[in-house]
């Protein structure tokens, strides 16, 4: 059998992105916006050097065993890597790469849309409008949170936390946050650090954007939900973290005043229970969907299979 192009992308990359890749290297790219079916997927990795991989592509020993001994990289299109099984990389002598940094920026904005969404209750009034109900103009009419003074909780102080954070400057909210570690003065920009539980409590509004890793899993379950004030509002960014379920049973007993939540734990289903809430702000992935920024997360990928297979470091290795 002939030996394949040495590189994989397994979706359709942003404007201009691919052909950085094709200056240097035969490509085989599934042009397209769907993800590759599993079988396709195994069928196509085999005798590979370099994949650009997205979440719902699961490299794990199977996929290993497909691509067979040739493959040197997984290029992971996103911060995330969940989907990636890098201890199994790493015992083959397989480099595994993500984008952080250049997404920061369109997350945080994303996360402000659906935190101002939310409060403000955009979502039920787009829906009424759409809808043809009659309505008018009334003093108790749809009204929302208002912001200025409102503790904002960040869960998950990294680079998108910090973000977000420092937006809420502009809308002059007190900022907590809690992260493994407190961050440098420098770093939290006059945020605190408040153990978990004590953040939950004082949180009227919080924004989940920690990492989801084994230990994140269901952070936010139905225990720790019901610490946060009566009337509080949840944004999540990061699939995993908070529990969908106990989310919308939140909802639905008027303990949360709102949520907004940008990722799913199984994309793309979407959880009834959340459908059916009101008060849900539902996004289908967007934190990072803007042209600037799937071009440089498109060109880190690409610039991390180039630095490996011209035998240099990846730019952005992920660490076992
Ligand atoms: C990531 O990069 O992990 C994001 O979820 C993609 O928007």
């Amino acid at each position: 059998m002939n030996t394949p192009p040495p590189v994989l992308v397994t979706r359709r990359l942003a404007p201009g992105v691919v052909e950085r890749l094709t200056a240097h290297h035969a490509v085989t790219c599934h042009d397209s916006d769907e993800a590759m079916d599993r079988a396709e997927l195994l069928a196509a990795v085999r005798d590979r050097r370099a994949v650009i991989t997205t979440l719902d592509d699961r490299v794990d020993a199977e996929f290993l065993d497909a691509a067979g001994p040739r493959l040197a990289v997984v290029a992971n299109h996103a911060v995330g890597y969940h989907n990636v099984d890098v201890a199994a990389c790493a015992e083959r002598g397989v480099l595994v790469t993500n984008t952080p940094g250049v997404l920061t920026t369109a997350t945080a904005d994303m996360a402000w849309a659906l935190l101002l969404a939310a409060t403000r209750r955009l979502g039920e009034g787009e829906r009424l409008l759409r809808s043809g109900t009659p309505w008018s103009w009334a003093p108790r009419f749809l009204l929302g949170l208002e912001l200025a003074g409102t503790p904002l909780g960040v869960l998950g102080m990294g680079r998108i936390g910090q973000a977000v954070a420092r937006r809420a400057r502009a809308f002059d909210m007190p900022v907590s946050y809690h992260n493994r570690r407190a961050l440098t003065p420098e770093q939290a920009e006059g945020a605190d650090w408040k153990p978990l539980e004590e953040l939950l409590a004082t949180s009227t509004v919080l924004v989940v954007t920690c990492p989801f890793t084994a230990e994140t899993r269901h952070l936010l379950d139905a225990r720790r939900l019901a610490l946060l004030p009566h009337g509080a509002v949840v944004v999540s960014m990061t699939a995993g973290v908070v529990d969908e379920e106990a989310l919308a049973a939140a909802l639905e007993s008027g303990a949360l005043f709102a949520a907004a939540v940008d990722n799913f734990e199984h994309e793309p289903a979407v959880p009834s229970a959340l459908l059916a809430q009101e008060r849900a702000v539902l996004a289908p992935h967007l934190g990072s969907a803007t042209v600037r920024t799937r071009q440089a997360m498109g060109g880190l990928a690409v610039d991390n299979v180039l630095a490996v297979l011209g035998g240099c470091e990846p730019l952005t290795p992920v660490k076992v």
